[in-house]
C-alpha cells in the first residue's frame, strides 16, 4: 500500500527500476489495472505473455505519457486521430494507429499498427514520466480470467509472478478502455471495443459519425467470450421479473444461484442477491468485483439484469454478453 509522497516516491523509484531491469509491475488506471513491461524490451514482453499465460500474436496496449509521446510510437496520426487523443487523453481511449519501425513486433502481434493510450491515474503518470518510456500493459489478470479492479485482485490471481503491485485504490471507471481503429487512412475511425469512452462523446468530439460496434460482443483480436466468464454459468435476462422467477427456478434445484441486479430487489429464497449499481457508470465501476464475488460464493449460476444501453452501459452489456457466451456448459 502506497500513501505518503516519500512512501510514494520509493514505490515509483522501485518501479521505474524493475521495469529498466525487464521486470513485471501492476499498475493502477482508471479503467482495471495493467501488467506493465518495458514496452522497447522484447524479452521483457514475452516474460509479460509468459505470466499472462497469453498466446503469442495477440496485441498489446502501449501506456504512453502524452499526446507528445505518440510520434516515437505512431508513423501517421490522422487528423481525427489527434483529435481524440486532444479530447480524451488521459483517459479511457485506446487508438489504433500506424506504428514506427522502432514498435517490436512482441508487441503488435506482427501487425503494422500498434494500441495507444494515456492513462488517466495519477501514480501511473507519474510512473510513465519517469520511467521515460512507453509500457506494454495488458490487464493484470491471467488469460481468461476476470480484469483486476483492486491491487488485492491483482495479487489474488498473479501473486508471486509480478515483481510489484503499485496500489492505487480501486479503479474509477471499472471497465477496458474503447478502442478505436484509426489506422485506416480517409477511413472513418472504427469501434472495436465499447469502452469508458462512449460513441456519443466520439462523435461530438470528430463532428460525425463514426463506425460502432453494434450492441453485441465487440470485434477486437484476441478477445474471446471466455476471457470474460466467471465459474459460474452467466446467463442475462432483460427483464427483472423474468430474472427473478428463473433465480427462483434454479435455485430450487439446490444448486447455488445468483441474481445480480442494478438496484436491490427481493431476491427468490435461496438466491445470492448481488448489487451492481442504478446508473451505467455505478455499475461499470463494480461489474467485474461482482463477477468475482459470483466466483467466491461458488455459485453454479449467476442470472444477470444488465444496466440500459447508454452511456458506458454499452460497454457493461459487451462484457456481460462475453461472459455469458463464455460461461456456456
Ligand atoms: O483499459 C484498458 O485498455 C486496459 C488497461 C490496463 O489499459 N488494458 C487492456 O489491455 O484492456 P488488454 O491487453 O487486456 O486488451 C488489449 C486489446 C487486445 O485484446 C486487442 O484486442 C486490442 O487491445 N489491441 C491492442 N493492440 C492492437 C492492435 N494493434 N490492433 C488491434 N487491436 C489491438
Ligand atoms: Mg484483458
Amino acid at each position: 500500500m502506497i500513501e505518503g509522497d516519500a512512501e510514494a516516491d520509493a514505490g515509483l523509484e522501485a518501479a521505474v527500476r524493475i521495469l529498466r531491469a525487464g521486470g513485471l509491475v501492476a499498475n493502477p488506471t482508471e479503467t482495471v489495472y495493467g501488467l506493465a513491461a518495458d514496452a522497447s524490451n522484447p524479452a521483457a514482453v514475452r516474460r509479460l505473455y509468459a505470466v499472462k499465460g497469453r498466446p503469442p500474436g495477440h496485441p498489446v496496449i502501449v501506456h504512453i505519457a502524452s499526446v507528445e509521446a505518440l510520434s516515437r510510437w505512431a508513423s501517421r496520426v490522422s487528423e481525427d486521430a489527434r483529435r481524440l487523443a486532444e479530447a480524451f487523453w488521459p483517459g479511457p481511449l485506446t487508438l489504433i494507429l500506424p506504428r514506427t519501425a522502432a514498435v517490436v513486433d512482441e508487441v503488435t502481434g506482427g501487425r503494422d499498427t500498434v494500441g495507444l493510450r494515456v492513462p488517466d491515474h495519477p501514480l501511473t503518470l507519474a510512473l510513465l514520466r519517469a520511467f521515460d518510456g512507453g509500457l506494454a500493459a495488458p490487464s493484470a489478470n491471467r488469460f481468461g480470467r476476470v480484469s483486476p479492479t483492486t491491487a488485492a485482485d491483482v495479487l489474488a490471481d498473479l501473486g508471486g509472478d509480478v515483481d510489484l503491485v503499485l496500489d492505487g485504490g480501486p479503479c474509477g471507471v471499472g471497465v477496458e478502455s474503447t478502442i478505436v481503429d484509426c489506422s485506416e487512412e480517409g477511413a472513418p475511425p472504427v469501434i472495436l471495443r465499447p469502452g469508458g469512452v462512449t460513441a456519443e462523446q466520439i462523435e461530438a468530439a470528430l463532428g460525425h459519425p463514426v463506425r460502432r460496434t453494434p450492441d453485441g460482443p465487440s470485434r477486437a483480436p484476441g478477445m474471446l467470450p471466455a476471457h470474460y466468464a466467471p465459474h459460474a454459468q452467466v446467463i442475462v435476462v432483460e427483464n427483472p421479473e423474468d430474472a427473478l422467477a428463473l433465480a427462483g427456478a434454479h435455485a430450487s434445484t439446490g444448486k447455488p444461484t445468483g441474481l445480480l441486479t442494478p438496484r436491490a430487489t427481493r431476491a427468490p429464497e435461496g438466491v445470492s442477491a448481488l448489487i451492481a449499481g442504478e446508473t451505467p457508470e455505478a455499475y461499470a465501476a463494480v461489474l467485474y468485483d461482482r463477477l468475482r464475488e459470483a466466483d467466491r460464493l461458488g455459485l453454479d449460476l449467476l442470472v444477470v439484469v444488465p444496466p440500459p444501453a447508454v452511456g458506458v452501459g454499452v460497454a457493461v452489456r459487451d462484457r456481460l454478453a462475453r461472459s455469458a457466451a463464455g460461461s456456456v456448459r
